[in-house]
């Protein structure tokens, strides 16, 4: 079984919580400390940690850090419950966390350390069965950052990335830029090329070009939430990738850990699309680069409907043409 990355984006060290700067990155490598749960809620919602796994995990530790200081846990629960929309794996560890019924601090940091050691165990598990689904010699196009810092470590679809190179199965990967937060280029790119799996990175408007000319064999990406019948909410642009991955006769792969699933919801209209601020689109990295007070749109997710989709790899296994009967399969069975 491959090691997971030496990327470390969340560490619990000295009584604090440490988040690796995701918004520098890949320039600069910095930590930022966060000593209660609003501190933690403002670098989630101002993505110094992101990815729906990392800020789950996030999330637990922020409810530990309120609870061993001894502050009020309802007032924790909810501003962080607030902090971001879309991803449910924020609601999923909040729940677990309220589920031990205590406060007492040193009981929830021991469970938000074991959120954070099953999600890496997960994503080791998802990688064997991800793997598994790809040729030799493949090439695959990958969108957003799935990887260790958008996770516990090792990563959801970059974590199958990671197996199957370390399988000997991967010739090489493309890498959508992934606008406006450009997670591609500036995340995925450099861990890649940390583990020295050969990437090419692309504009998102390029992907119908290179699907014509490469057709890469598989499509694989993360997700942020997935409703009963296995629509897939996750980074905008996905939607897109799916419809142009069916054209081309590719396939499709959505890595989600069973922490992604939303069974409350019958279908992906019912997924709440977080809308970030304008400026994200109008400007880039502090830059002004449209009209001033040029008006934009930014929705941060998108849905793929479950019929564009092939495969979702969890770590109890693949569902395969994912519809209400198959996705209820898989979890019901374990
Ligand atoms: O806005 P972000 O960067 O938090 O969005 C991240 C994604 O959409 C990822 O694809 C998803 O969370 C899966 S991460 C393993």
């Amino acid at each position: 079984m491959s090691q997971h990355s030496q990327v470390i984006a969340i560490e619990w060290r000295q009584q604090t919580l440490q988040l690796l700067d995701q918004r520098i990155l890949p320039h600069q490598q910095q930590m930022i400390e966060c000593q209660t749960a609003a501190e933690t809620a403002n670098a989630i919602r101002e993505m110094v940690v992101r990815g729906a796994p990392a800020i789950g995990i996030t999330a637990a530790y922020g409810i530990a850090l309120d609870a061993l200081a001894g502050r009020d846990l309802e007032a924790a629960y909810k501003v962080l419950a607030e902090s971001r929309p879309t991803a449910v794996n924020l609601f999923w560890a909040l729940e677990r966390m309220a589920a031990l019924g205590t406060s007492d601090g040193e009981q929830l940091l021991a469970e938000a350390r074991r959120i954070h050691a099953e999600d890496i165990a997960h994503n080791l598990a998802m990688g064997q069965f991800g793997a598994e689904l790809l040729g030799n010699n493949a090439t695959v196009y990958t969108h957003c950052n799935t990887g260790a810092l958008a996770t516990g470590g090792h990563g959801t679809a970059l974590g199958i990335i990671r197996s199957a190179w370390a399988g000997g199965k991967i010739k090489h990967v493309y890498a959508g830029e992934t606008r406006p937060w450009l997670q591609g280029a500036r995340l995925t790119a450099w861990e890649l090329m940390q583990d020295n799996i050969p990437v090419s990175l692309v504009c998102d408007g390029a992907a119908a070009q290179l699907f014509r000319a490469e057709k890469p064999e598989w499509v694989i990406v993360g997700a942020d939430r997935i409703t009963a019948n296995g629509d897939v909410a996750n980074k905008i642009g996905t939607y897109s990738l799916a419809v142009l991955a069916r054209h081309h006769g590719m396939k499709f792969m959505v890595a989600a850990p069973s922490t992604t699933f939303d069974l409350s919801l019958n279908s992906g209209n019912d997924i709440p699309i977080e809308q970030r601020p304008m400026s994200e689109v109008t400007s880039l990295q502090g830059i002004q680069i449209a009209p001033q007070k040029c008006q934009a749109i930014n929705p941060s997710f998108d849905v793929t409907p479950a019929e564009l989709i092939d495969a979702i790899v969890t770590e109890r296994g693949v569902i395969h043409q994912p519809s209400v009967a198959t996705v209820a399969a898989l979890l019901d069975s374990h």
